[in-house]
C-alpha cells in the first residue's frame, strides 16, 4: 500500500485522503443461490484492487489506473450519462449508490491498482466497487454497516448496468476471512461461520479464456426461471418464500406444474443449498475427500440442470478426474465460460496444475491461465 501511496503523491502532487483495498473472490459452493436467497460456500483471494483519492472542487472526478496510466473521467452531476465502457464505470455507478443512500460523495482525484485478474470471474468489478466504496465513504466522512456496502455495489451491477446479480461477490470481498471459507446465508444477509480448509489442500483456479458473449443475458434469464420456478412453489407450499425453502420432494412432487426447463433450474438451486450446508459439514469433521466429490456433483448439475457450464469448462472438470493430486473441481461463479476452481493437494498442485493446462491446450489450442490461490483476508481501509 506505500508503494501505491508514494505513486499516487508523485502522479498528483497530493498525499491522498483515503486509501482503501477490497479482494477479489471464489465461489466454492453453492452456485446461483445467493439471489434465491440461499447459501454459499466462497471466500475472497489475496489478490485485491487498491483505491486512493483526494477531494477535489467542482463535480468532475478524474481516475488513473496504474496498470497502463490511462485516465478515465466522470461527471457525479450527471447521474443519467450512460455508464461509460471503461472501470470508471463501477466507481461512478458505487459513487452514484452511496449518494442515493445520503452520502455526500465530493468530487475526487483517485488512483486505481489491481492484481485481481480481469474478467477471469474473480469478481474484479466487485472488488473496485468495494475498494471505491470505502475511499469514498472515508472522503465523505460516513460510515455505512458493511452488508449495505454490498448492497451498494450490487446496486451498481443491478440498477447501473443491469445486471440482475446477486450479493456473493461484493459481500465475500468485504467479509472474506484469512486463510478459511465462510459460509453466508443470502436471506439473513450475514455471514454464518468460517469453514476450516485444510492447510494440506490449496484452490487452483484454472481460467478456461473462453466466454459466451450472452453471459449477461443468459445470467439474467436463468435468474427469471428460478424466479418462475419460485413463485410455482410458493403456491404450493405456503410458508415458502424463495427456492431455497424448498426441499428435493417439495420440488419433485411439483414436477409436472413446471415446465421442463423451469425443473432443471430449480434442482440445480435447490441441489446447490443443500451442498452447501452438506460442503461445511464434510470440512467440518475433516472428510475433505468428501468434499471434493461435492464439487464434481456440483458441476454436473451445472452442465445438466443449470445449463451454465461450456465445452471447454466441462472439459477442465473432466481433466481433474484423471489427473493425480484433485480431489474435486466444478466452474465457479456465474458461468457461460470463465473459470473452474479445482480442490488439489497443496504439494501436488503446481504440477496438477501444469499438467491440466497442457492437456487442455493438446485438445482446445488454448493456453489456459492458472492460479494457485491463498485464500486473504476481506476488504479494508487504511489508516494515513
Ligand atoms: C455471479 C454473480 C453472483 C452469483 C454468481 C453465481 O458471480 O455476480 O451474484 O449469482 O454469479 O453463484
Amino acid at each position: 500500500m506505500q508503494e501505491f501511496i508514494g505513486k499516487f503523491q508523485e502522479r498528483f502532487g497530493r498525499a491522498p485522503e483515503a486509501a482503501a483495498q477490497a479482494p477479489g473472490r471464489l465461489e466454492i459452493l453453492g452456485n446461483h443461490t445467493d439471489y434465491n436467497e440461499g447459501v454459499v460456500l466462497s471466500c475472497a483471494v489475496e489478490q485485491t484492487t487498491k483505491f486512493a483519492a483526494v477531494p477535489v472542487r467542482g463535480s468532475v472526478c478524474r481516475v488513473v489506473d496504474f496498470r497502463d496510466g490511462s485516465e478515465m473521467t466522470f461527471d457525479l452531476s450527471r447521474p443519467d450519462a450512460p455508464p461509460a465502457r471503461d472501470g470508471s464505470r463501477y466507481i461512478k455507478g458505487m459513487a452514484l449508490e452511496l449518494m442515493k443512500r445520503n452520502v455526500p460523495v465530493p468530487a475526487f482525484d483517485a488512483a486505481i491498482e489491481s492484481s485481481v485478474p480481469l474478467s477471469a470471474g474473480m469478481s474484479s468489478s466487485a472488488a473496485l466497487e468495494t475498494a471505491a466504496g470505502l475511499g469514498m465513504l472515508k472522503l465523505a466522512g460516513s460510515e455505512l454497516d458493511p452488508a449495505e456496502l454490498a448492497r451498494a455495489g450490487q446496486g451498481v451491477e443491478n440498477d447501473y448496468l443491469g445486471l440482475k446479480t446477486g450479493l456473493l461477490d461484493q459481500f465475500s470481498s468485504i467479509f472474506g476471512r484469512k486463510n478459511a471459507l465462510i459460509l453466508s446465508d443470502f436471506r439473513s444477509v450475514c455471514v454464518r461461520r468460517t469453514v476450516p480448509l485444510p492447510d494440506a489442500y490449496v484452490l487452483v483456479v484454472i481460467n478456461s479464456m473462453k466466454k459466451h458473449n450472452l453471459v449477461d443475458s443468459e445470467y439474467n434469464v436463468r435468474r427469471q426461471d428460478c424466479e418462475e420456478a419460485a413463485r410455482i412453489m410458493c403456491q404450493l407450499v405456503p410458508e415458502a418464500r424463495t427456492l431455497r425453502d424448498i426441499s428435493w420432494e417439495q420440488l419433485n412432487c411439483a414436477r409436472e406444474r413446471m415446465s421442463e426447463r423451469v425443473f432443471r433450474r430449480a434442482l440445480h438451486v435447490v441441489g446447490e443449498c443443500t451442498r452447501v450446508i452438506e460442503g461445511a459439514r464434510l470440512l467440518d469433521s475433516g472428510d475433505v475427500a468428501g468434499f471434493g466429490k461435492l464439487l464434481f456433483e456440483s458441476h454436473e448439475s451445472s452442465r445438466v440442470n443449470f445449463e451454465n457450464s461450456t465445452p471447454e469448462l466441462d472439459y477442465l472438470v473432466e481433466l481433474a478426474r484423471s489427473v493425480p493430486g484433485c480431489l474435486g473441481a466444478r466452474l465457479s461463479g456465474g458461468g457461460f465460460g470463465g473459470i473452474t476452481v479445482h480442490l488439489a493437494e497443496r504439494g501436488r498442485a503446481e504440477e496438477y496444475a501444469r499438467r491440466v493446462t497442457a492437456a487442455y491446450k493438446l485438445r482446445t489450442g488454448i493456453e489456459a491461465q492458472s492460479i494457485i490461490c491463498a485464500l486473504g483476508g476481506g476488504a479494508e481501509l487504511f489508516n494515513l
